[in-house]
C-alpha cells in the first residue's frame, strides 16, 4: 500500500486512504515515444496478469472533447488554456486515475502535470502559478523522463514517420519562427530546457530516449519492476498451456466405482 501524497492542497472530496495500485507517469516532448512505450509496457505487465489502466492529456469525459475543438481555433487565451486542461485534469484524477489506483491498477499515463506546467512557462505564464494550479495532483510512485538529445532526432522522427508538423506540438501560436519547421525546433527547444530543469524538482528518472526503442524498453521494464516488486506477485496468466493442463487434470470426474448390484 502508498501513501496517498499531494503536491498541495487535494481536492477537498478525495479519500486519502493509503492505495495499493501503482501510479507511473511516461513524460518527455512531443514524439519522443510516449505512446510506443506505454503501449509495449501494458501490453508486457498484462501478460503477467497485471491490471493495467492508460490516461493521457485531454482524454476525459468532461474536457477532452471541448479541448479537441478549441484546438481548432485560437478564440482561446493562454490562461483559459491552462484552466481547461487542468479541467481535464481533475476530472481524469478523480474518475479514473484513483478509482484505478484503489483497485491495484497499475495506472500509465502519458505525460502528467508536467507537460502542462512546461508547456505553460514556454508560454511566459508565471511558473508559481502554473504549479499552484496544479497542487491537487497526487504525487506519482515514479515518472519515467524519456530524454531525447536534440530536437534534431525528434524531427527525423516524425519525418519517417510521416506524421510531418502539427501546428501546437510547433507552438505556432507563439510565433517564433517563420515556418512550422523553424518553429518546432524552437518551440521544442524550449520545452526540452524546461522539463531539464523540473526533473531535479520533480524527482525525474530520466531514460536516454535517444536510442533503439528495444533499448528503452528493456530499461523501462528494469525500472517498473523494481516499482511493482513489493505488490502481490503477478498471477499466472489464465489462460497459459501449463495452467490449462493443470485444470484439466484437477478437475477431471474420477467415475465412483459402483457397487456390484445384488445378485
Ligand atoms: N527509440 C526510438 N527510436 C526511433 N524511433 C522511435 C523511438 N521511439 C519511438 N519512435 C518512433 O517515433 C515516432 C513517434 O513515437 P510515438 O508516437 O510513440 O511518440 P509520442 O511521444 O507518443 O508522440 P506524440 O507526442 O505525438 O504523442 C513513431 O514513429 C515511433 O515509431
Ligand atoms: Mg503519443
Amino acid at each position: 500500500m502508498a501513501e496517498m501524497n499531494f503536491y498541495g492542497t487535494p481536492l477537498p472530496y478525495i479519500d486519502h486512504k493509503p492505495y495499493p495500485g501503482k501510479l507511473i507517469v511516461i513524460e518527455g516532448t512531443d514524439g519522443v515515444g510516449r505512446s510506443t512505450h506505454i503501449a509495449e509496457l501494458r501490453a508486457w505487465l498484462e501478460a503477467q496478469g497485471h491490471a493495467v489502466s492508460d490516461t493521457g492529456m485531454a482524454r476525459s469525459d468532461l474536457a477532452g472533447k471541448g479541448l479537441k475543438e478549441a484546438k481548432l481555433g485560437h478564440t482561446l487565451g493562454r490562461l483559459t488554456m491552462q484552466l481547461f486542461y487542468a479541467t481535464d485534469f481533475a476530472d481524469r484524477l478523480e474518475n479514473e486515475i484513483l478509482p484505478a489506483l484503489r483497485a491495484g491498477f497499475i495506472v500509465l499515463t502519458d505525460r502528467y502535470i508536467y507537460s502542462a506546467i512546461a508547456r505553460a512557462v514556454v508560454r511566459d505564464i508565471d511558473p508559481d502559478w502554473a504549479r499552484a494550479l496544479y497542487d491537487f495532483a497526487i504525487v506519482p510512485d515514479a515518472i519515467f523522463y524519456l530524454k531525447i538529445k536534440s530536437v534534431n532526432e525528434l524531427v527525423m522522427r516524425l519525418i519517417s514517420s510521416g506524421r510531418g508538423f502539427d501546428y501546437w506540438e510547433s507552438g505556432m501560436d507563439l510565433s517564433l519562427g517563420e515556418d512550422f519547421y523553424e518553429s518546432f525546433v524552437l518551440y521544442q527547444s524550449r520545452l526540452l530546457e524546461e522539463f531539464n530543469r523540473m526533473s531535479l524538482e520533480y524527482g525525474f528518472h530520466t531514460i536516454n530516449a535517444s536510442r533503439s526503442v528495444a533499448r528503452v524498453s528493456a530499461d523501462l521494464r528494469r525500472a517498473v519492476t523494481a516499482i511493482i516488486e513489493p505488490m502481490a506477485p503477478a498471477l499466472e496468466p489464465a489462460d497459459s498451456p501449463e495452467v490449462i493442463a493443470r485444470l484439466r487434470q484437477d478437475l477431471t470426474v474420477k467415475p465412483k466405482k459402483r457397487k456390484k448390484p445384488a445378485l
